[in-house]
């Protein structure tokens, strides 16, 4: 194929996308680690062991409900303030489809830091950046982070991104990727 053709093949992919991708809501982490796993880099386990997958667990702990009980909020599981930064949907703001078996146990899930997956989740999609980007998918990275890692937090102390990433970090092996 010529070269022009394929760029005129790409963008008319990309436009299709673009077209159907005005709301993106949230899949849920169960969706996501049905492809990402351990040839790929495992990120399914990177991230269940991490603190993000514990965050809607945290507000229903001793700690949370005194903190909370200190600003005259109720219980914190339940209390806007808290979700915004310990569950994907209250940060997001972004709708639930139907089907979906998103659940605020999940805590920060994978969709807070790279977008709604509804409209980047096919592997088509998934496989070609530019698609993805185009169809809601984010690479969120410190800007993201600081969203939730900043003095709004009752327990925040300091955020020293190259730090923090180390202990979260997900790579695809290179030998994974094309
Ligand atoms: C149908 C399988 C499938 C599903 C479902 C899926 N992915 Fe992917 N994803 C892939 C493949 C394949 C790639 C490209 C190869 C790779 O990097 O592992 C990829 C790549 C990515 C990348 C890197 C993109 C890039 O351009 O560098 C991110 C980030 C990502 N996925 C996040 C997610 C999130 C978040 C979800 C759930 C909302 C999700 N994926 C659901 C298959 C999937
Ligand atoms: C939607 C809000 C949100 C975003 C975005 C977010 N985090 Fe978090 N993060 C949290 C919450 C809430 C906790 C505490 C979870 C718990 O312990 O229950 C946390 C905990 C952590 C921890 C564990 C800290 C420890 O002392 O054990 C690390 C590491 C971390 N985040 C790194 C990051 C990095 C790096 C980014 C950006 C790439 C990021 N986070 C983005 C909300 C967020
Ligand atoms: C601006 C975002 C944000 C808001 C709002 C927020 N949190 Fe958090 N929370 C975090 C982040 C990020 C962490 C982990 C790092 C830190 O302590 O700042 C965390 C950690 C915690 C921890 C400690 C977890 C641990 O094991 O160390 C508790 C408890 C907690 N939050 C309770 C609450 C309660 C209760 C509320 C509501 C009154 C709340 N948070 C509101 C972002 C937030
Ligand atoms: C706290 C934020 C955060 C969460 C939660 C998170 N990621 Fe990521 N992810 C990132 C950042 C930041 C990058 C690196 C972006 C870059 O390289 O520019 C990344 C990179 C990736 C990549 C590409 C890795 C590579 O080497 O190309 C994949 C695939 C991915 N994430 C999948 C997931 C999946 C699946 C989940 C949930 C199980 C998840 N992520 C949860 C922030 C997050």
């Amino acid at each position: 194929m010529k070269k022009s053709l394929l760029v005129l093949v790409a963008l008319t992919v990309v436009g299709a996308v673009v077209a159907q991708a005005a709301e993106p809501t949230i899949i849920g982490v169960p969706k996501c680690v049905m492809c990402h796993k351990v040839k790929t880099g495992d990120q399914a386990k990177i991230w269940t062991e991490s603190a993000h997958a514990g965050a809607f667990a945290t507000l229903k702990g001793a700690a949370a409900i005194a903190i909370a009980k200190e600003k005259g909020l109720g219980n914190p599981w339940e209390e806007a303030a808290c979700l915004k930064c310990h569950t994907t949907k209250a940060f997001l703001g972004a709708a639930l489809e139907a089907a979906t078996k998103w659940v605020p146990e999940e805590g920060v899930g994978c969709e807070a830091c790279h977008g709604a997956g509804s409209e980047y989740k096919s592997k088509a999609v998934m496989e070609d950046h530019a698609a993805a980007v185009a169809a809601g998918m984010k690479m969120g990275g410190k800007e993201t982070c600081v969203k939730c890692h900043n003095a709004e937090s009752p327990t925040f102390k300091a955020f020293d991104y190259d730090k923090m990433w180390a202990l979260i970090k997900h790579p695809v092996p290179e030998a994974a990727a094309k």
